[in-house]
């Protein structure tokens, strides 16, 4: 983008696609930490004299208008945060947004709706996915990637819009990079990974590259539980992946075979029934053994000594990765795994880094300074799919 800055972009109409996909509550966002990462960006633009407009997907709507997944609430608070009028158009590539863009004036910024409203957007169909993206390349002069959080994405504004407009990566995208690369190319040891969040499934990929990377591997919420199974405990009626036990099994070997050490849930939390998490009622858990999990019962945090053993495992860590919540931290009652965790991260000597989605979620609603953490990825998925080795295609198509 500096490279932009510098060629100049007064009076030119630049789209930037940022990932806006924040957590809300009707209208309310929870949590505005992505629109905040994409400030800097969209205000060197618009500082430069540049007719900025951003663009998003937000939630997963089923390629048609549907206001329960409108980005006015995030136009709004995008123009809170540049402390400047927001202009926000209510289609995406029709009137509204024509309009819209018409009538920015120089160093103006706007927010079109929701990319996801067009099917065209997340189309498994090269051509109805270029379609629309001709008529995305058609509002703008230049194109800037800034949405770290979707570059695992082959969608039209992340990967066929670079293609049809000069394109250039922005700071957030930069930083994002420039971090992961630091875990994958030259790593400063002990690297310490903590995993945690519902599904094994979703970290079977990272899991496996990381079995030749990091020194050790902490194991944490639902997924810890198809590990202890794998391992030949019972585990009630926790969360269970059971088909995918046997690659458990497996990793389970590789890591002792490649000395890297795989810790797992000493003690849990466990309760008869899930956690309102609406009234946040008291949920009453017990603790217990991890070899000792009752029959009726699911395990829903870790418990205390994991609790001090998983600090006592990051205390000398030079690099920390951490990706997944210990627990169902949105409850109080089972907030105090994940809280541990990223209290060991902000007490770790090393540079650490919070793997985006529920995590980085977490750590702000917890109450955690986020200047304490080394780096808060805005990506999920993406900052996990990079580390895997994979390519990802809205990194490609701005490398291209
Ligand atoms: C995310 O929340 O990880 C990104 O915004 C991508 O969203 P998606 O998983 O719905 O594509």
């Amino acid at each position: 983008i500096d490279e932009l800055l510098s060629e100049g972009v007064a009076g030119k109409r630049v789209f930037v696609r940022a990932d806006l996909n924040v957590p809300l509550d009707g209208t309310t966002i929870t949590d505005d930490g992505r629109i905040r990462a994409v400030v800097p960006t969209v205000k060197a633009l618009a500082d430069a004299g540049a007719r900025v407009i951003v663009a998003s997907h937000l939630g997963r709507p089923k390629g048609a208008p549907d206001p329960a997944f409108s980005l006015a609430p995030a136009a709004a608070r995008l123009g809170e945060l540049l402390g400047s009028e927001v202009a926000f158009a209510e289609d995406t590539v029709g009137t509204s947004a024509e309009s819209t863009v018409a009538g920015l004036a120089d160093g103006s910024v706007a927010v079109i709706e929701n990319l996801r409203f067009n099917a065209g957007e997340t189309s498994k169909d090269d051509a109805e996915r270029a379609a629309f993206a001709d008529k995305l390349a058609g509002l703008a002069d230049v194109y800037v990637g800034d949405g770290f959080g979707a570059v695992h994405r082959g969608h039209a504004s992340v990967f066929d819009l670079p293609k049809r407009l000069p394109h250039y990566a922005g700071y957030l995208i930069a930083t994002e990079v420039g971090v992961l690369k630091k875990l994958t190319d030259d790593v400063q040891r002990p690297y310490v990974v903590a995993l945690g969040g519902a599904k094994v499934s979703d970290k079977l990929a990272v899991i496996d590259q990381l079995l030749d990377k990091a020194d050790r591997l902490l194991i944490g919420g639902g997924m810890a539980y198809t590990f202890l199974k794998a391992k030949g405990y019972e585990v009630g009626i926790s969360l269970l992946q059971e088909d995918q036990i046997p690659v458990v099994q497996e990793y389970m070997e590789r890591a002792e075979k490649n000395g890297v050490e795989l810790v797992l849930p000493v003690d849990v939390l466990v309760s008869t029934e899930f956690p309102d998490l609406k009234t946040k009622a008291p949920a009453h858990p017990t603790t217990v053994a991890a070899d000792a999990i009752p029959a009726d019962q699911e395990g829903l945090d870790i418990g205390p000594e994991t609790r001090k053993l998983y600090a006592s495992k990051l205390a000398d860590a030079a690099t920390v990765f951490w990706n997944g919540p210990m627990g169902v931290f949105e409850h109080p009652d089972y907030a105090e795994g994940t809280k541990a965790v990223a209290q060991a991260l902000v007490d770790a000597p090393g540079f650490t880094v919070v793997g985006g989605g529920d995590s980085a979620a977490a750590v702000r609603t917890l109450g955690f300074d986020e200047k304490a953490f080394g780096h808060i990825s805005t990506g999920g998925g993406a900052s996990l799919e990079y580390l895997e080795g994979k390519t990802l295609p809205g990194l490609a198509a701005l490398e291209d």
